[in-house]
C-alpha cells in the first residue's frame, strides 16, 4: 500500500538553487536494487524533492538490497513484487537477476496493478533505472511517461548502443588473443575494456542490452549521472544516436544530495553500518598520506588475492584505510587476514567493514584511492580530486578504468595477477612518485571543473532545472 508523502516543506532544498513550493506534482522512482544503482536514484530523488515534487519510491522487498523506508520519511514507499526465482537469486548472477526482474515486469499483472494504483492521482511520470526497462512498457500502457536514469557513464552507454556493431565487426564475443586489440570505433577502448561479464552468458547479455537499447528510444527523457565537461564527445554521440529530445547530464548527483552516504541509498540488510570511527583515525594521519582501498559493494577476491593485497599494503610502508567487506571472499566464513599483518601495520593501517566513502575521499589525509572503478566510486573520486589505482573486475568497471588512465590521466591500472611486490610498487607510484603527483594535479583541476558544474550557469545545474521543468510540464 502506498504511504505517499503529503505536501510538506522541502527542508533540504535539493541544493539546486530552486525554492521549494507546495508539492503539486508527484513522481514515481524505481531503482535497481543494487547499492551502486540505489544511491544515484535516491540522490536524484533528493534533487527533485527539494524544489517541491513529491516522491514515491517503488522498491523490491525480500531481495538482496532492501531499502529501509524509515531512513527516508520524506518519501513514500511502495513495494513491488520482484518475480525473481529463488535459484536465480541464489546463483548470484547479477545479469540473470536483472533479466528475471524485467521478464517478470513485462508479464506481471501485479506490477501493472501497482503502477496503475500509483498512476492516480497526480503522478507525473516514472523515473526508472535504465536496467529496469520492463517497467517502461507497463508504464506506456497506462499513459505514464518514463524517464530513465543511467547510473553509469556516457561512454558505457555508447558501448551498449554499439553492441550490434561490435558483434558485426568481430570484436565480440571476445577471443583471448584479441583482448589487447584497440576498438578503433570506440577509442580509447580495447576489447578487454568492453562491457563484458565473465559472470554472464554472452548471448543473454547481448539480448539484454539490445532490449535496453530498444527501450531507451521510447523514454520521455534520459538522465545520466555524468557531466558535460567530463564526457563531451560521448554525450554528443548519444544525442546523435538515440533520437530522443532530452538527454541530460546532471552529475555527479551526490554533489546535489544533502544526505550523507548512509542515508542516501541505504540498504538495510546487506551492508554493515558505516564505521565513522575511521574518520577519527584519518584525523590522526598526515595530510595526503593515506591510500583508501575499496572495491565497492559487489566485487570480490579469493583468499590468495586477499593475502597478497594485505602484504602489498603492509610492505609499502604507506598509511592505508582498507574496506574489507564481510562477503569480500566468497565461499568463506568471512575474510581472514594473514597472521602477523595486524602487528606490522599497527598505527598506520586501518581495516573496516564499510566506510563513509564520500567523507573519506574528502578527508585531507587521503591522497589516493585504490578502486574497482564502479561508476559511483569513480565519480566520487573525480569530484574529490583524488587520483586512483584502478583494479576493475567486471561490467563497466574496465572502461571506467580505461578513461581514468588514458583520457583523464588521473590514475593507472594495476594489471595482471595480484602480487605483493607489484602492489607495493603501484602504491608508491601513486602516493610518492612524480607520475602520481602529476595525476594528483590533474585530479585537482577536474575537481574544480566539477564544482563549476553546480555554480550559476553550470551545466549540471542547468540540466537539473531543465529536468524539473520537463517533469512539471508532463
Ligand atoms: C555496481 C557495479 O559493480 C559497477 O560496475 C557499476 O558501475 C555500479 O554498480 P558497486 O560495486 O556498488 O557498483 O560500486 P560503485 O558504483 O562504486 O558504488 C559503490 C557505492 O558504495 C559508492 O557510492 C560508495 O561511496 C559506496 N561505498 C563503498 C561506501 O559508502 N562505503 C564503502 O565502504 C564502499
Amino acid at each position: 500500500m502506498s504511504t505517499t508523502s503529503t505536501a510538506q516543506d522541502a527542508s533540504n532544498g535539493g541544493g539546486n538553487g530552486r525554492q521549494p513550493h507546495a508539492r503539486a506534482r508527484r513522481v514515481l522512482m524505481f531503482p535497481l536494487p543494487f547499492q551502486g544503482h540505489i544511491n544515484p536514484m535516491l540522490q536524484l530523488a533528493d534533487v527533485l524533492h527539494g524544489p517541491g515534487l513529491a516522491v514515491t519510491i517503488l522498491h523490491y522487498t525480500g531481495f538482496r538490497n532492501t531499502l529501509d523506508p524509515a531512513l527516508r520519511p520524506e518519501f513514500g514507499f511502495v513495494a513491488v513484487p520482484d518475480g525473481v526465482p529463488a535459484d536465480v537469486v541464489a546463483s548470484g548472477n547479477v545479469v540473470s537477476m536483472i533479466v528475471a526482474m524485467n521478464t517478470a515486469m513485462e508479464a506481471s499483472v501485479a506490477f501493472r496493478d501497482v503502477l496503475a494504483g500509483e498512476r492516480m492521482p497526480r503522478a507525473a511520470c516514472l523515473f526508472v533505472d535504465s536496467s529496469l526497462f520492463g517497467a517502461q512498457k507497463a508504464a506506456e500502457e497506462l499513459g505514464l511517461p518514463t524517464i530513465a536514469l543511467r547510473t553509469g557513464s556516457a561512454a558505457c552507454f555508447n558501448c551498449i548502443l554499439a553492441y550490434p556493431m561490435l558483434h558485426q565487426n568481430g570484436y565480440l564475443p571476445p577471443e583471448g588473443s584479441q583482448l589487447d586489440m584497440p576498438v578503433k570505433e570506440l577509442p580509447p577502448l580495447r576489447v578487454r575494456d568492453l562491457f563484458l561479464s565473465s559472470r554472464a552468458d554472452h548471448d543473454m547479455l547481448s539480448k539484454f542490452l539490445a532490449k535496453a537499447t530498444h527501450a531507451a528510444r521510447s523514454y520521455s527523457a534520459l538522465v545520466l549521472n555524468t557531466f558535460e565537461a567530463l564526457e563531451t564527445d560521448e554525450l554528443e554521440k548519444i544525442r546523435d544516436e538515440i533520437g530522443i529530445a532530452m538527454v541530460l547530464a546532471t552529475g555527479p548527483l551526490h554533489r546535489l544530495s544533502s544526505k550523507t552516504e548512509g542515508t542516501a541509498g541505504r540498504s538495510s540488510n546487506v551492508l554493515p553500518h558505516e564505521d565513522h570511527t575511521c574518520i577519527e583515525w584519518l584525523d590522526t594521519q598526515i595530510t595526503g598520506s593515506v591510500l583508501y582501498v575499496s572495491v565497492g559493494s559487489l566485487a570480490c577476491m579469493d583468499s590468495g588475492e586477499l593475502s597478497e593485497v594485505a602484504w602489498g599494503l603492509a610492505n609499502s610502508g604507506q598509511p592505508f584505510l582498507w574496506v574489507v567487506r564481510q562477503d569480500l571472499v566468497p565461499g568463506s566464513d568471512g575474510p581472514c587476514l594473514p597472521k602477523g599483518f595486524d602487528d606490522m601495520v599497527t598505527g598506520r593501517g586501518r581495516v573496516t567493514p564499510w566506510a563513509p566513502q564520500q567523507e573519506v575521499l574528502a578527508h585531507r589525509a587521503v591522497g589516493g584511492f585504490w578502486t574497482h572503478n564502479g561508476w559511483n566510486s569513480t565519480l566520487e573520486s573525480v569530484a574529490k580530486g583524488c587520483p586512483m589505482i584502478c583494479r576493475p573486475q567486471f561490467a563497466d568497471q574496465m572502461m571506467n578504468a580505461r578513461y581514468v588512465d588514458a583520457v583523464w590521466g588521473i590514475g593507472f591500472e594495476l594489471e595482471g595477477e595480484l602480487e605483493r611486490n607489484k602492489i607495493g610498487e603501484a602504491i608508491l607510484k601513486l602516493m610518492k612518485g612524480s607520475e602520481g603527483e602529476a595525476m594528483r594535479k590533474r585530479a585537482g583541476e577536474l575537481k574544480k571543473t566539477v564544482a563549476s558544474c553546480f555554480e550559476s550557469g553550470g551545466s549540471s545545474l542547468l540540466a537539473i532545472n531543465e529536468l524539473i521543468d520537463h517533469v512539471s510540464s508532463l
